[in-house]
């Protein structure tokens, strides 16, 4: 079964009141998003469901200021000992809340290891939120009715994955 589809055949009872459960980006992938993204000082790094905080601590320790939006406070907590431990607290931004509930306005790059149909329930706040030029990174499920601007597919621990760029403007105009 793909990656997709294993997330895909999961009970929404089982998610409990959380919209995704909680899947870590494998740290092989994190290198790939930072340069599909092309991450570096200065830039605003949002992960909508940042987990334990992986991805955005990375887009930290390259100088972005990573906001690590997460809806459940003990993930909250592992990232916040996560950032101190790389020493890069101070370019963490923790926001226990749930994405559906944070501007987006200001994100030059926005990354989501989500599932389709939650994609698809954000798509229209992205589009209405993000600057044109405004980099998304998907791993595994794309953003349905949106153009990729560069599809790439690695092969972890012997499952395949892909990772998804878009550029609003680009990627959402018919
Ligand atoms: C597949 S995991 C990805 C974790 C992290 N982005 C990574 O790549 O390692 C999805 C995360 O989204 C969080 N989540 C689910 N629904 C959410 C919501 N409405 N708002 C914020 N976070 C949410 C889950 O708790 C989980 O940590």
């Amino acid at each position: 079964m793909s990656v997709a589809g294993f997330f895909a055949a999961i009970p929404l009872t089982l998610l409990g009141s959380y919209d995704v459960p909680w899947v870590p980006t494998r740290r092989r992938l994190i290198p790939h998003i930072m340069r599909l993204a092309r991450v570096g000082p200065g830039l605003r790094f949002y992960d909508l469901g940042c987990g334990d905080g992986r991805v955005a601590i990375e887009a930290a320790k390259r100088g972005a200021l990573a906001y690590c939006v997460e809806i459940r406070r003990d993930l909250i907590e592992k990232a916040r000992e996560a950032a101190e431990e790389a020493g890069v607290a101070e370019r963490v931004v923790l926001v226990n809340k749930s994405f559906f509930d944070v501007d987006l306005s200001d994100a030059d790059v926005v990354y989501m290891y989500l599932l389709s149909r939650v994609n698809a329930a954000l798509r229209p706040k992205l589009e209405r939120e993000l600057r044109p030029g405004a980099r998304v990174v998907t791993l595994d499920f794309p953003v349905a009715g949106w153009t990729p601007v560069h599809v790439e597919k690695h092969v972890v621990s012997g499952m395949q994955r892909t990772l998804y760029l878009y550029i609003r403007g680009v990627s959402d105009s018919r």
